[in-house]
């Protein structure tokens, strides 16, 4: 590990060569105006994913920027909803494709949505522009003035659809919403869910080894649900009242707030009094909602159950992520460094999205061990804020060398480094460029 980050220090030619490659990798994946995260395997836009790309581009090209998130919000709903993907053409190596989900809107996309990050990504996007010249220029401006009244309607959609109650934390409504699928945190609650009983071919496995991919059981339920929000026609208060899976996903609602503070800054920037106001009420509450989600006993954050009314004693990736959201109290902040700092004394590559101690610690399948660049570089900026800078750089050099060794994959084998699933990634490429070259 050492001796990976000496030679990426030493050798500043395979830094540049690094940060030419994944210029290319976006290139590559550009599809005219949005980016697939990788051929074949996904090859349409996926919301979260380009949320990232988005970051990437910034560091090279605003412009492209900025239109990688339009092209994202051209397939917003009139609820506000940004699905996680838009079908902008067909392809025949994804399943479920645009049938299967049957929501008949133009783009076609799916009815679920993924974590939210346009905001930071917008704000983002702003910073580099600033950084890059002597500030945005007015079409930039302007470009972002309009993402940002979108952006505001995907919020209070997340508000209002899947938190209906007003409790301050919002719930995932199937896993894929959470964009860590087959995470052990769902297991319980996915195993209550009916299976499918139509017969469908998954072509993942056809391009992936299904040892890095989810089981067939998971699939099998990942597709009753959707069947199940089709047949309810994919309104939102039909789906909360009779969903089996409803999961306050600690992940997801601590990437919503960090993206709510950065959507109340763009408030701010655009002179939006009156929602500058409303939002921080509405963050106020979600803080109260987050600290309903910490477990003393783990020292750490968890999801939580809504139907079975408990928290979900299976801590991940996903507990930490709270420090993205930049306001823990110096304690809490101190106790999630200590614990991910244990998870990372237990990998050679930090930092593992299971435990490597955990019975569910798979480390090839997914979201059930491996090391995704993404969720580095959120871990590491967010013990920065906190001031856990040592860790923070732990983090940042562990993913450098995994970039250096294994390519720009989508994820990593957290005690091998072996680069694992989709080849040729664009988030991993747009975190290279954004964040983890730099
Ligand atoms: C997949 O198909 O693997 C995606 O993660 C679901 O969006």
């Amino acid at each position: 590990m050492d001796g990976q980050i000496d030679r990426l220090q030493s050798v500043g030619d395979l830094r540049s060569n690094l940060i030419d490659e994944a210029r290319d990798i976006l290139r590559r994946n550009d599809r005219g105006g949005y980016t697939v995260p990788t051929d074949a395997l996904y090859p349409f836009q996926w919301n979260w994913d380009s949320a990232f790309c988005a970051m990437g581009f910034a560091s090279f090209d605003i412009d492209r920027a900025l239109t990688e998130l339009e092209s994202l919000y051209s397939g917003q709903w009139a609820s506000g909803l940004v699905p996680h993907i838009i079908f902008h053409r067909d392809a025949d190596t994804y399943f479920p494709g645009p049938q299967v989900w049957g929501t008949h809107q133009t783009p076609p996309t799916s009815g679920i949505s993924q974590p939210p990050v346009t905001a930071s990504a917008l704000a983002y996007i702003l910073n580099a522009s600033q950084s890059a010249s002597a500030g945005p220029s007015q079409d930039t401006l302007a470009r972002a003035r309009a993402l940002y009244q979108k952006i505001l309607a995907y919020h209070d959609w997340w508000a209002r659809e899947r938190d209906p109650n007003g409790t301050g934390v919002v719930a995932i409504l199937h896993p894929w919403e959470s964009g860590s699928d087959n995470s052990p945190v769902w297991d319980e609650a996915l195993k209550a869910v009916p299976p499918t009983q139509n017969p469908f071919q998954r072509r993942d496995v056809a391009l992936v080894d299904s040892d890095m991919r989810p089981k067939q059981w998971e699939y099998d339920r990942y597709i009753y649900l959707v069947e199940l929000y089709r047949s309810l026609g994919w309104n939102g208060d039909r789906m909360w009242a009779q969903t089996p899976f409803k999961v306050a996903d600690i992940g997801l609602n601590a990437i919503l707030m960090r993206d709510e503070l950065d959507l109340i800054d763009l408030a701010e920037r655009f002179g939006d009094d009156d929602t500058v106001k409303r939002l921080k009420a509405r963050a106020l509450q979600r803080r109260k909602g987050l600290d309903r989600l910490w477990s003393e006993a783990r020292g750490m954050y968890l999801s939580r159950d809504l139907l079975r009314d408990r928290l979900v004693d299976v801590p991940s990736h996903a507990g930490f992520l709270p420090l993205w959201a930049g306001q823990e109290t110096p304690e809490r902040a101190a106790s999630l460094a200590h614990e991910l700092s244990r998870w990372i004394s237990l990998s050679r590559f930090g930092a593992p999205t299971m435990s490597p101690d955990h019975a569910e610690f798979d480390q090839r399948r997914y979201w059930r061990g491996p090391v995704w660049g993404i969720i580095n570089w959120m871990l590491s900026e967010g013990l920065r804020r906190h001031g856990h800078v040592a860790l923070a750089d732990e983090i940042k050099h562990h993913t450098a060398a995994l970039i250096a060794q294994s390519g720009f994959s989508e994820y990593f084998d957290p005690l091998t480094g072996e680069g694992l699933g989709g080849g040729v990634f664009s988030w991993t490429a747009a975190v290279g460029l954004a964040w983890a070259l730099d």
